[in-house]
């Protein structure tokens, strides 16, 4: 025996559930006609059958009534019409050649006919003047809900990891077209671990810069020694004064906003082990319409 033999691919299951799928709708026809037909030997219709229940419930040997034994022609008839038209006899694939793929690919085809003409519509306005059309913000939000809320939570509010999108702090920019390329081409933050280049000690240094960079009390000295590093190794990305750069995604580290958490452990972590944030493209996905969409709402979050 080969693997095949056992496989629903080989033609033995396929005559087998063709047989079986066929004897059986004969076999309900076969069993109705047999039960329908007055035997010999038996009481006749109209008679009792000599059962009886609670001493005067007797039962009649009628035929079934003739709508009742039609239902069941016609629930016959439909499951021969259904297997003819739609795949369910083993491997034949109905006359229809309907499939899953085909049906879905047809819905969609349906709904671009219907909305396509709308977001292209929207998406011939600019996004600072669509963002005081409710419409566009309801359609925008909706469809953030869907495709964007799992990671950057139902009000934009984001997560440890997560940008909060309704804040006017931006990673990479907070225009409407650097919105539109998050969303579209996606981002990909690289804060690199620096563990092994400073050492404990480093770390803890740069921890206390970072934390006097947005205002907070840290140790004089670990501070003075972490103005050093920050400078060597930090400033090329998150500018001098600490302010970020949009064009790498780096964060500002002088407000009290944080994408992973500001507490010193935290801090300590990120700067040791490094960190990759990575927003994934929507290009093929959800294409330009509907990102010009998101990116309308977005911006009427900050704006
Ligand atoms: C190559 C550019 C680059 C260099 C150099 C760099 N960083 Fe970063 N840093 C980033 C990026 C990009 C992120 C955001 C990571 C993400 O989006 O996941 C980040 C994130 C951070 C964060 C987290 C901020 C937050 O809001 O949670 C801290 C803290 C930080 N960096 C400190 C430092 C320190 C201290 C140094 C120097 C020792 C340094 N970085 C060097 C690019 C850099
Ligand atoms: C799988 C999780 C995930 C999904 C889904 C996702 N995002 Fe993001 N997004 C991220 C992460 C992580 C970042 C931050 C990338 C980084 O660290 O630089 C980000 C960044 C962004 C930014 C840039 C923010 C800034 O401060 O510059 C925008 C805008 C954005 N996302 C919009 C969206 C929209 C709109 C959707 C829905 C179509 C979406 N995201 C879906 C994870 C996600």
């Amino acid at each position: 025996m080969t693997v095949n033999d056992f496989s629903f691919t080989s033609n033995f299951w396929n005559v087998w559930i063709i047989v079986l799928t066929l004897g059986n709708i004969l076999a309900c026809w076969w069993l109705i006609r047999w039960t329908s037909k007055h035997k010999e030997g038996e009481a006749a219709s109209g008679d009792t059958t000599g059962h009886s229940w609670d001493e005067t419930l007797a039962e009649y040997n009628n035929p079934l009534p003739r709508w009742w034994l039609w239902l069941f022609y016609i629930t016959m008839i439909f499951g021969l019409v259904y297997l003819v038209l739609y795949p369910g006899l083993g491997s034949f694939r109905g006359v229809l050649d309907w499939t899953h793929q085909k049906a879905y690919a047809k819905e969609m085809e349906a709904a671009e006919e219907r909305y396509g003409p709308l977001f292209a519509k929207f998406a011939a306005q600019p996004v600072a003047q669509l963002a005081n059309d409710p419409d566009a913000l309801k359609i925008g939000q909706r469809l953030f809900v869907n495709y964007c809320a799992s990671c950057h939570g139902s009000d934009a509010g984001g997560g440890p990891g997560f940008p909060d999108l309704s804040d006017n702090d931006w990673l990479w920019g907070g225009s409407p077209e650097a919105i539109k390329t998050s969303i579209l081409d996606g981002r990909t933050g690289a804060m690199p671990a620096w563990g092994a280049v400073l050492g404990d000690k480093g770390v803890e240094e740069a921890t206390a810069y970072v934390l006097a960079l947005s205002g907070r009390d840290a140790d004089e000295t670990l501070v003075a020694a972490g103005k050093t590093h920050y400078d060597t190794y930090c400033a090329a990305c998150h500018g001098a004064d600490g302010t970020g750069n949009n064009a790498l995604g780096a964060p500002n580290l002088t407000d009290d906003n944080w994408l992973y958490g500001g507490s010193p452990g935290v801090i300590r972590q990120t700067i040791a082990q490094g960190r990759t944030g990575r927003m994934p493209s929507h290009r093929e996905f959800l294409g330009e319409d509907k990102a010009h969409l998101l990116a309308t709402y977005i911006y009427s979050l900050s704006n």
